[in-house]
């Protein structure tokens, strides 16, 4: 579904990411783990058209996205659902979720797709006239994968949605994330939490200093030496 080939992305002169390649299937959860820094952002923003990659490619449903801008990358079906959560604070639950639908492949399906959403996040739907500034943690994290649906996505990529949240809010939101890859939306996951993503994923790369240095099955990957010290602390 996704496949993204030899990427260097600079800031600048500065390079970033040098050569990362990595596929993702449909119906799969792909976890990206690395320390701050390490790049995970970065690739994300050059994945969904925020930033251009100097070389690489990147290939999305059998289309070339790279060079493309976002406002086309979500019209193809790729949806980013940005670390911080990136929402209208000043703006009611309800038109942050509707600014999501703005694709014109989805625009029509507005209505449809909002109900989806609550029906998903009831918390939302009964929130959805208060303004997203004044929510909890938990809740805005809601609104920002709520707005990323409402583009009907085929791919999410989610970039640390257990950011700040207690232990209890993560928990749901990671059942969410498996709810949605059992729907057949494909997830790339970005996650510092990476007991908990490697339970919940199919296959993780480790991001280090912009190179990818290590891939494997989740399962697999928790046995890892790298992964129980540097991951784990174990
Ligand atoms: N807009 C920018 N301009 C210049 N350098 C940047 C910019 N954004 C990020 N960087 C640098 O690029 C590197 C990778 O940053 P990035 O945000 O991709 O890391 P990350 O893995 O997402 O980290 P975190 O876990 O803290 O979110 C860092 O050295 C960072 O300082
Ligand atoms: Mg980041």
């Amino acid at each position: 579904m996704l496949a993204v080939s030899n990427l260097d992305t600079f800031y600048g002169k500065i390079q970033t990411l040098w050569d990362v390649s990595f596929t993702i299937d449909e119906t799969e959860i792909v976890a990206l783990i690395g320390a701050n820094g390490a790049g995970k952002t970065t690739l994300l923003n050059t994945i969904s058209g925020v930033l251009q990659p100097a070389a690489g490619n990147v290939e999305f449903l059998g289309n070339r996205i790279d060079g493309l801008q976002s406002h086309a990358i979500v019209e193809l079906g790729l949806s980013h659902i940005p670390e911080g959560r990136k929402l209208f604070p000043d703006m009611s639950v309800r038109e942050n979720l509707e600014m999501g639908a703005y694709p014109k492949r989805v625009w029509q399906r507005k209505q449809e797709t909002l109900a989806e959403v609550y029906q998903l996040f009831p918390l939302l739907k009964a929130r959805q006239g208060q303004l997203a500034g004044t929510l909890s943690g938990g809740e805005q994290q809601m609104v920002a994968m709520g707005r990323g649906l409402m583009s009907r996505p085929r791919l999410c990529i989610i970039d640390e949605p257990s950011s700040g949240l207690a232990p209890i809010v993560v928990d749901e939101i990671f059942n969410i994330i498996q709810g949605l890859r059992d729907q057949g939306i494909a997830i790339l996951l970005v996650e510092q939490n990476v007991q908990q993503t490697l339970e919940i994923a199919d296959r993780a790369y480790v991001l280090e200093n912009g190179r990818v240095v290590l891939a494997g099955e989740s399962k697999q990957l928790l046995q890892e030496d790298l992964i129980r010290k540097a991951y784990l602390g174990i």
